[in-house]
Parts: structure tokens; C-alpha cells; sequence
């Protein structure tokens, strides 16, 4: 099978998994999430083809994600060697997958696997960023932003997404972080200006302090 019949397989497979998702993990995320390990693998002169197939499959292997986990991943198993994958391919596909969730504060062994976590992590912030956190904590039932509770979606990006530009692993990511950094800056400042008025500053300062 050659690699473009591959690709077709395994995208049709992503797309059936994920057709109902509305928490920030549909088809389109791990299309674009394929899409920029595609462009930073061949700026860091990794293997293009198992970071694309691994940015396909990165969240295949999410337990949070599946009422069966167990079942996704024989079907995950049985997939790679339903397309004729070598078992070194099988192997270095695996490998990129496994512990990428920032979430969990591993860092991948492979470049693969780095590249692969940078291009998910350029996915969660950005204008993209801000749009999946906020369908996330929707759909977790949280408030965007309130003086009440600190589970608020806002407390999001200073408990994570302005963090992750200092994560990233390569220099290409490091680089494509800039402007989706800025894009939140500009975003929160915006947020705070249009909130009232008169709370702007006392919103701004719990959000730093207390959190
Ligand atoms: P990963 O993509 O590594 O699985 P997560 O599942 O933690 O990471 O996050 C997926 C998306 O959901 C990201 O865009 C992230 O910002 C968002 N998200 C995760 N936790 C929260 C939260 N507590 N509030 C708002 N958004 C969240
Ligand atoms: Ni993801």
C-alpha cells in the first residue's frame, strides 16, 4: 500500500472516531494537528510520514475521550497492521503517541514524539485555542469567567495556555507560538476591557492573584 492510501485509511478511521465530538477533539483538530506536524517535521528534518500518521492517531489513545478505551486501542492495533505498515513503522507511530498529553508532564522520547506534542499544543492556543477552551469548559458545564468559582474557562489560560510557548520543544513551534501567544494577550486584555467597566482592574487581579 503506498503511503497516500495509508493516510486515506487511517483518516477515514479518525473521522468515524471522532465524528460527534464537540469537547475540542473532532476531526478537524487532528487534521490540523496532522497538518503542523507535517510542516515542523520537515523543517526539523524529522520523518514526515510518522508524524503525520502519529498527529492522525494522537488522540486515538486517550482514555478520557472513550467510554471504551480498551476496544479503541486492539481496533487501533489492528488498523496499523491492516495497511501494511513495516513493524518498525508500527513501532515509531506507537512510540510518538504514547505519553504526548502535556496533562500528564511527560516528555517524548522520540523526536517524533516531541513534534507531534508541539504541534497538539500549538492547536490549544492561538484564536483556535481560545475558541476549543471555551467549547471544553462548556461542555464540562463551567462559567467562562466568575468571581465565584475557580474552575472558570479564563483561570484556563493561566493555569495552562499561556504556559505552553515555554514548553514547546522545537524552534520551529517555538517560532509559530509567537503569534498565537500574542493573539491571547491581546484576547485576555480585550476580555477585561469589555467586562465592566468599572471591574476591569479587580478582574485582571484576581485572576492573577488568586490563582
Ligand atoms: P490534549 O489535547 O493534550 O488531550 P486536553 O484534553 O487537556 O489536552 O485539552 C484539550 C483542549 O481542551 C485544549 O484546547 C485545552 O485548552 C482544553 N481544555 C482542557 N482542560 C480545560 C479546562 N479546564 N478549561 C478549558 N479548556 C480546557
Ligand atoms: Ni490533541
Amino acid at each position: 500500500m503506498k503511503q497516500q492510501e495509508q493516510l486515506l485509511t487511517i483518516k477515514r478511521f479518525v473521522r468515524h472516531l471522532f465524528q460527534d465530538d464537540i469537547t475540542g477533539h473532532d476531526y478537524y483538530h487532528m487534521k490540523r494537528v496532522a497538518h503542523l506536524a507535517k510542516l515542523i517535521a520537515e523543517k526539523e528534518h524529522a520523518d514526515r510520514f510518522i508524524c503525520e500518521t502519529a498527529a492522525w492517531l494522537h488522540d486515538v489513545v486517550d482514555e478520557k475521550l472513550f467510554t471504551n478505551p480498551t476496544e479503541i486501542k486492539k481496533e487501533l492495533e489492528r488498523l496499523l497492521i491492516s495497511i501494511d505498515l513495516s513493524k518498525q513503522e508500527i513501532a515509531q507511530i506507537k512510540l510518538a503517541i504514547t505519553d504526548i498529553s502535556f496533562r500528564k508532564g511527560k516528555i517524548p522520547k522520540s523526536l517524533e514524539g516531541k513534534i507531534v506534542q508541539d504541534a497538539d499544543q500549538l492547536d490549544a492556543i492561538g484564536a483556535i485555542g481560545i475558541a476549543r477552551a471555551f467549547a471544553y469548559g462548556a461542555t464540562k458545564g463551567r462559567h467562562f469567567y466568575h468571581e465565584q468559582f475557580n474552575n472558570h474557562t479564563i483561570k484556563h489560560f493561566y493555569d495552562k495556555l499561556l504556559l505552553i510557548k515555554d514548553t514547546l520543544h522545537t524552534k520551529t513551534a517555538q517560532h509559530f507560538a509567537k503569534e498565537r501567544h500574542q493573539m491571547m494577550e491581546q484576547f485576555l486584555e480585550q476580555f477585561y476591557k469589555e467586562w465592566n467597566d468599572g471591574e476591569i482592574t479587580l478582574a485582571r487581579k484576581d485572576v492573577e492573584h488568586h490563582y
